[in-house]
């Protein structure tokens, strides 16, 4: 019931108000990939306009591969973590090497490439090929602890492991990649680590930690 409740009210939330970004423009998976890995310490804002500038550079998987790294770098020039770059440019001759240039739809094919942990295969799993796979990031973990309210220390692996088995449960027949995007926008938009905006929340009402008045202290996050 809860979970019925939170899966279609948070899917109907994001086609109504999903904001227009644009690795959301394409369906291309090689598109998704570099959205994922530029994603993965740094903010939307900040990724925009080098996504763009990068797949205007690098408008295929083979383009990428076959650049010299100092043109790679160069792009990546100002995101920080340039291993992510390294790690992009190693896997996309990877992809080349063993999938003839198409990034591949296969579980351990993914999660085998360079640079490429559980939550960025999950989110190419689903978001570029709709299998209903869970990508969980912290955005992900406080939203689950929130409204399922999940004392866990989100540190621990356990609780990464639980929280993706539940995260998988979740998603609706057909729709993992909306449904992914939809908690991951949910995050970023509404339940914001601090001070979340509960009153637009379009799973308020059955929130325990809302219920609970908790969500000023969730996720639980122990100093390592
Ligand atoms: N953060 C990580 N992946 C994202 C995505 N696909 N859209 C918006 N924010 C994200």
């Amino acid at each position: 019931m809860a979970k019925q409740y939170f899966s279609t009210e948070l899917l109907n939330w994001y086609m109504q108000n999903k904001r227009d970004l644009p690795w959301r423009r394409h369906r291309n998976p090689y598109y998704i990939w570099v959205s994922e890995i530029m994603l993965q310490q740094t903010r939307v804002e900040t990724v925009k306009p080098y996504f763009e500038r990068f797949i205007t550079r690098f408008p295929t998987l083979m383009d990428l591969a076959e650049a010299p790294e100092e043109d790679v770098l160069k792009l990546w020039e100002g995101l920080g973590y340039y291993s992510r770059a390294r790690n992009l440019q190693a896997a996309a001759k990877q992809v080349l090497e063993l999938h003839g240039g198409e990034v591949p739809n296969e579980k351990d094919a993914v999660f085998n490439l360079k640079g490429v942990g559980p939550y960025t295969a999950g989110a190419i799993l689903s978001i570029a090929f709709n299998q209903p796979e869970p990508a969980v990031d912290g955005n992900v973990m406080r939203v689950l602890s929130r409204y399922f309210l999940i004392e866990d220390d989100i540190m621990k692996g356990s609780t990464r492991v639980k929280m993706e088995t539940l995260a998988g449960e979740l998603i609706p027949q057909g729709r993992a990649g909306d449904f992914n995007q939809a908690l991951m926008e949910l995050g970023a938009l509404v339940c914001t680590p601090k001070s979340p905006h509960c009153l637009t929340c379009p799973v308020m009402e059955m929130c325990k930690g809302r219920i609970e008045g908790r969500e000023d202290t969730l996720p639980v996050k122990k100093k390592a």
